[in-house]
């Protein structure tokens, strides 16, 4: 979810006064091979005007709103296929309202719906039509889910809330246009706040993750503020713990371990937006300071296999992990690419030791334990350098307080700074585009730019209530050092998703083009329905076109939260296109396709959330809209009418 940001002053919508401006700005984004951003005020030729941008998008755009209702291009149909509360395990009751009830809100979908996998059955296919839907549960909205409870706020709540969030895993299927849940599949399965998990990599067995219920520190008891995530060639899901710190109350004792103190300040612990360590010691960081270190990883978890343990892979550090998506470089080593979901934090990368088995996926299971990671540094040269967080290596020794790996991963923040990484405008998802090899990084939004940090190259604007996007280009490499496992870029070469420099460039900056205060530099021919605000999550269709689901474009401009797409190359490279618009207060999230293009699987999270909005008074009570029925987070599936492929 994202904070309220100040409204900038707009500029009314009047095409007339910028063709100049437009023909500079579309001269800058088409020279994508100038390494750096903001060179859009560089004065070019108006022989440029002659070329008409086009988008390889053929979607009629939707206009730009602010609606209780759900918003989409003409010619498409938006199914709601799972609500907050909608029973899925086979023992699970009906969806009662307002309901607070741990039990059963553990056998039903959760709340605050974000990052969606589709998996296809049997694993390994293609299969369009069944598959596995992977969902996190970010967060819950007591204010909007829970009737007030006539004692306030109570154990029963506390224990209910962590019920509600984690994840799920869907068994759905296709017939016609309409998708449905499996009922009483054998697959189905809920992550919550209590299912218990294994613990691997350099933090495994780490005194800084014992506590009095688990002094080997081997065992942890759930997964906590699930963003977004990424599936890995092997067909696992990684789910990111984000807003973990959020679930926890109270301050280090006095006497606690400096340590402790310092990392549970850094990732923002104790926010107590769910007072649980009122009745769960281990949520009380007084009590229980080093249950903090439990949360804030990557875990991995096999979807098809509703009975194996999900593991905190500890190797790929620990902050408030937005996503992790996977790339295989040429060797068959598989990178994963992460952000930290806070102003001023960093970009992520792990790379594996070893290459992954195609032939045997089982193979592959320890395979994130073992290997590198490393911090971005964005050169305003356009360089792009990885600086590895080992121990040892460089500032990374007992002269810093860093006394083991173990460390290092439990405070990567820490080691970041000291390898001088590049301090980002709140990075959420990073994707690699198939096909090319290249990496979008959504940086949401900043609004301390300018004060805590100073501008930079990769962080252009002060005050960026807008947000942007950068663009990553690995390096090539021949394909004659290894086997062809990794996306190829052309005949003979393939991105080296391992190399120690990349290049990187703005790809856009978000915004209203017409706007001056704003500064922005999506294309030029984008129309006043085009533009956003606050890019959060990305996925590629089957075309390698980009989708950009929003998170406080209602918030800065008053305008829906949505889904917007371009192209990345070409003519319409950055002509951003309106697709669909969330209820009034919902963010759009999670945004993903099936193999063939045909559904597109969006999380619509915390519908009618924001001020005065409230259980018995809501902004809108989508998707029911019954009058004793509270607005819900859900899952949509988008098809064109015809059923052709999107976009
Ligand atoms: Fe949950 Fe990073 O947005
Ligand atoms: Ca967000
Ligand atoms: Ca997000």
């Amino acid at each position: 979810m994202n904070h309220p940001e100040p409204e900038p002053p707009l500029r009314s919508f009047s095409a007339a006064p910028w063709l100049e401006e437009v023909i500079e700005r579309r001269a800058a984004l088409q020279g994508a091979a100038a390494a750096i951003g903001l060179f859009a005020l560089r004065p070019v030729s108006l022989a440029a005007a002659a070329v008409p941008a086009r988008s390889t998008l053929r979607f009629t755009e939707l206009g730009a709103r602010l609606a209780p209702t759900l918003g989409l291009s003409p010619g498409h149909r938006a199914q709601v296929l799972l609500r907050q509360g909608d029973p899925l395990l086979p023992d699970a009751g009906p969806y009662v309202p307002g309901r607070i009830d741990a039990s059963e809100q553990a056998k039903a979908f959760g709340s605050g719906n974000d990052y969606l996998a589709y998996l296809p059955l049997p694993r390994g296919s293609q299969n369009s039509d069944h598959g596995l839907l992977f969902c996190n549960h970010e967060n819950c909205y007591p204010g909007l889910q829970f009737a007030q409870h006539p004692e306030g706020y109570t154990s029963a709540q506390a224990a209910a809330e962590r019920a509600a969030i984690g994840g799920s895993v869907v068994e759905v299927r296709r017939e016609d246009d309409r998708w449905s849940v499996v009922p009483g599949s054998p697959l189905a399965r809920r992550l919550t706040g209590d299912t218990p998990m294994a613990i691997r990599g350099p933090a495994a067995g780490s005194p800084r993750l014992a506590t009095n219920a688990d002094p080997a520190a081997e065992r942890i008891l759930g997964t906590l503020g699930n963003c977004a995530g990424g599936v890995t060639p092997w067909g696992t899901v990684l789910t990111a713990e984000e807003n973990a710190p959020d679930c926890f109350t109270g301050k280090p004792a006095e006497d606690a371990d400096p340590a402790e103190v310092r990392s549970i300040e850094r990732l923002g612990f104790g926010y107590t937006e769910h007072a649980w360590g009122r009745f769960e010691p281990r949520f009380d960081l007084a009590q229980e300071p080093r249950e903090a270190n439990r949360f804030g990883w990557i875990v991995e978890i096999d979807p098809y296999d509703p009975t194996s343990t999900p593991i905190k892979r500890t190797a790929l550090g620990r902050f408030r992990h937005e996503g992790a998506n996977t790339a295989v470089g040429p060797d068959g080593r598989v990178a994963v690419y992460m952000g930290d979901d806070t102003k001023g934090e960093y970009l992520y990368r792990f790379v594996t030791s070893r290459a992954w088995n195609p032939d045997n996926l089982t193979a592959n299971r320890e395979l994130l334990d073992e290997g590198t990671l490393s911090v971005a540094r964005f050169e305003p040269d356009g360089r792009l350098t990885w600086h590895d967080l080992v121990f040892g290596k460089g500032p990374l020794t007992p002269a810093n307080d860093f006394t083991s790996q173990a460390d290092v991963v439990i405070e990567a923040r820490r080691a970041g700074d000291l390898l001088g990484a590049t301090p980002l405008d709140r990075p959420e998802d990073v994707e690699v585009q198939p096909g090319t090899g290249r990496i979008y990084a959504a940086l949401t939004n900043n609004s301390e730019r300018g004060e805590r940090w100073c501008t930079d190259t990769a962080n252009p604007r002060p005050a960026n209530v807008h947000g942007h996007v950068l663009e990553l280009t690995p390096p090539s490499v021949s394909l004659s050092v290894g086997p062809s496992v990794g996306p190829s870029v052309g005949p003979e070469t393939a991105p080296d998703h391992a190399a120690a420099e990349f290049r990187w460039s703005v790809f856009l900056l978000a915004g209203n083009p017409l706007s001056e205060t704003h500064g922005a530099t999506v294309h030029p021919e984008t129309t006043r329905h085009g533009w956003f605000s606050c890019p959060d999550n990305l996925a590629f269709d089957s075309a390698g076109r980009l989708w950009i689901a929003t998170d406080g474009n209602e918030n800065v401009n008053q305008r829906g939260d949505g889904l917007f797409a371009c192209d990345t190359d070409g003519e319409g490279r950055a002509l951003v296109r309106h697709f669909l618009s969330v209820p009034i207060g919902a963010e759009a999230c999670g945004p993903c396709f099936t193999p063939d293009g045909t559904t597109l699987f969006v999380s619509i999270q915390h519908p009618g959330s924001g001020g005065g909005s409230n259980y018995s008074n809501p902004s809108t009570r989508w998707p029911d809209f019954q009058a004793d029925v509270p607005p819900r987070d859900a899952v949509v599936a988008v098809r064109r009418i015809d059923g052709e492929a999107l976009g």
